[in-house]
C-alpha cells in the first residue's frame, strides 16, 4: 500500500476509535468513569501500555485515574509528571535513564520497566496547569510528534471534564452538608441526638444497595433519609421532650411531624427535596396499613420510606438514649422477624438479614457526640 493510503487508513482507524469513545463518554454521568474512558481512548490512540491522569492536590500530584496501578502520590514538582506540571510544557522521554527528571524508584518498587514516557500538561479554563496526562511505553518504537498532538487533544478534553467534575463535587458536597444541617436541626430539639440522622442515611444506603437499587438511587436515599424527622421543628418542646408518656392529644401532635416535614420539603421542585418530602411524610407508615399519617399499606408506601422505616427503628433501638439503654442487635432482630409483613416490608427485612454485619460498623463510625 502506498504510504499516503496507509496514513489515511490509520487516520480513519483513529477517527473511528475517537468517535466510538466520544459516544461512550457522552453516555457516562460519573466523572471518574468518563475520565477512565478518556484514559482508555488515549491508550488506544497512542498504542501504548498505560495512561495516567494526575491532578494537583495541595502540594502533591495524585493519580485521578491510572491503568493497572493503585492511586499514586508524588510531591508536586518531582518526576517527569511533576516537571511537566511545573513548566506547563510537554516532556517526551524516549530514553528515561537519560532524562534528569525520571525517578527510577517507582519501577524498582513495582517491578515495571518504563521504556518511554510522554507527559503533557492539562490546563484549566483560566489557563493554569491543573494536572498532567502521562502515557507510558509505546508498544512499537518511540513517542513522536503525532502522539504528542493526540495526547494534547485528550488532555484538553479531560481538562474540561475535570473542571466540570470539580464544580459538581463542590456543589454536591455543599448540598450534602446543607441537607445534614437541616436534618440535624430537626433532631437537635428532640432527644434523638448527635449523628442519628447521618446513621439513618448510611443504613438506608446499605439496605438500598443490598436490595439491588441503582447506584444513583442508593446515593439519593443516603442524602435524603437524614431529613425524615425534620418536621419535628414544628412540634412544641413540651411534647417533643415530654418526660412522661404522651397523652392521646400530645401523641396526635407528635404524629404531625410527618406532615409538617413533608409540606415544608415539598415546597421545592427539586428532585432531591421531593424525595426527602416523601420519606418525611411516610416513614411512620406501616406495611399492614396501621401506621400514620395516612394509613397507607404495602407498595402504596414509597420504597424509600419503607427502607427508612426499618433503618430509623434500628438506630433508635440499638443506641442509648437518656431515657433508655440501647438494645442488643439480636433483640432488634427478633422484633424485625415478628414485624415483617406488619410494621415492615418483608423485602426490606430480608435485605437487612443479608447485610446485617455492616450495621454495627455504622454505629461505631458515627458515634453520638
Ligand atoms: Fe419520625
Ligand atoms: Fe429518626
Amino acid at each position: 500500500m502506498p504510504e499516503g493510503a496507509e496514513g489515511e487508513a490509520r487516520d480513519g482507524e483513529l477517527l473511528h476509535l475517537v468517535l466510538d469513545y466520544v459516544g461512550k463518554i457522552a453516555g457516562e454521568r460519573g466523572a471518574d468513569a468518563q475520565l477512565l474512558l478518556m484514559a482508555d481512548m488515549a491508550r488506544g490512540l497512542l498504542a501504548c501500555d498505560r495512561c495516567s491522569l494526575w491532578i494537583a492536590d495541595g502540594d502533591e500530584l495524585r493519580t485521578r485515574v491510572a491503568h493497572d496501578v493503585d492511586e499514586l502520590r508524588i510531591p508536586l514538582r518531582s518526576g517527569v509528571a511533576g516537571k511537566c506540571f511545573e513548566r506547563g510544557k510537554p516532556i517526551v522521554a524516549n530514553d528515561p535513564a537519560a532524562c534528569p527528571w525520571f525517578n527510577p524508584e517507582v519501577d524498582r518498587k513495582t517491578g515495571y520497566e518504563t521504556r518511554n514516557i510522554l507527559a503533557v500538561p492539562i490546563f484549566g479554563s483560566a489557563g493554569n496547569a491543573i494536572g498532567v496526562y502521562q502515557a507510558i511505553n509505546k508498544r512499537e518504537g518511540e513517542f513522536g510528534g503525532h502522539d504528542l498532538r493526540l495526547l494534547m487533544m485528550v488532555a484538553a478534553y479531560s481538562g474540561k471534564s475535570l473542571e466540570n467534575a470539580r464544580l459538581l463535587e463542590e456543589v454536591e458536597q455543599t448540598q450534602n452538608e446543607l441537607v445534614h444541617l437541616l436534618g440535624e436541626a430537626g433532631e437537635v430539639r428532640s432527644r434523638e441526638t448527635g449523628n442519628h440522622v447521618k446513621r439513618v442515611g448510611e443504613l438506608c444506603y446499605i439496605l438500598a444497595r443490598e436490595m439491588g437499587l441503582p447506584p444513583r438511587d442508593c446515593d439519593l436515599i443516603r442524602l435524603t433519609a437524614p431529613l425524615h424527622d425534620m418536621g419535628k421543628l414544628g412540634v412544641r418542646d413540651t411534647v417533643l421532650n415530654s418526660p412522661n408518656p404522651l397523652s392521646p392529644e400530645e401523641y396526635e401532635e407528635m404524629k404531625l411531624h410527618t406532615q409538617i416535614g413533608e409540606r415544608f420539603l415539598a415546597r421545592s421542585d427539586r428532585r432531591v427535596l421531593r424525595v426527602a418530602a416523601q420519606i418525611a411524610g411516610c416513614h411512620h407508615e406501616k406495611w399492614d396499613g396501621s401506621g400514620y399519617p395516612n394509613g397507607l399499606s404495602g407498595e402504596e408506601i414509597p420504597l424509600f420510606a419503607r427502607i427508612c422505616a426499618l433503618a430509623d427503628v434500628y438506630d433508635a433501638l440499638v443506641n442509648d438514649r437518656c431515657y433508655k439503654k440501647g438494645w442488643p442487635q439480636e433483640r432488634v432482630e427478633a422484633l424485625f422477624r415478628a414485624e415483617s409483613g406488619r410494621h415492615f416490608d418483608p423485602k426490606v427485612v430480608e435485605a437487612y438479614f443479608r447485610c446485617k454485619e455492616e450495621f454495627p460498623r455504622v454505629s461505631r463510625e458515627l458515634l453520638d457526640g
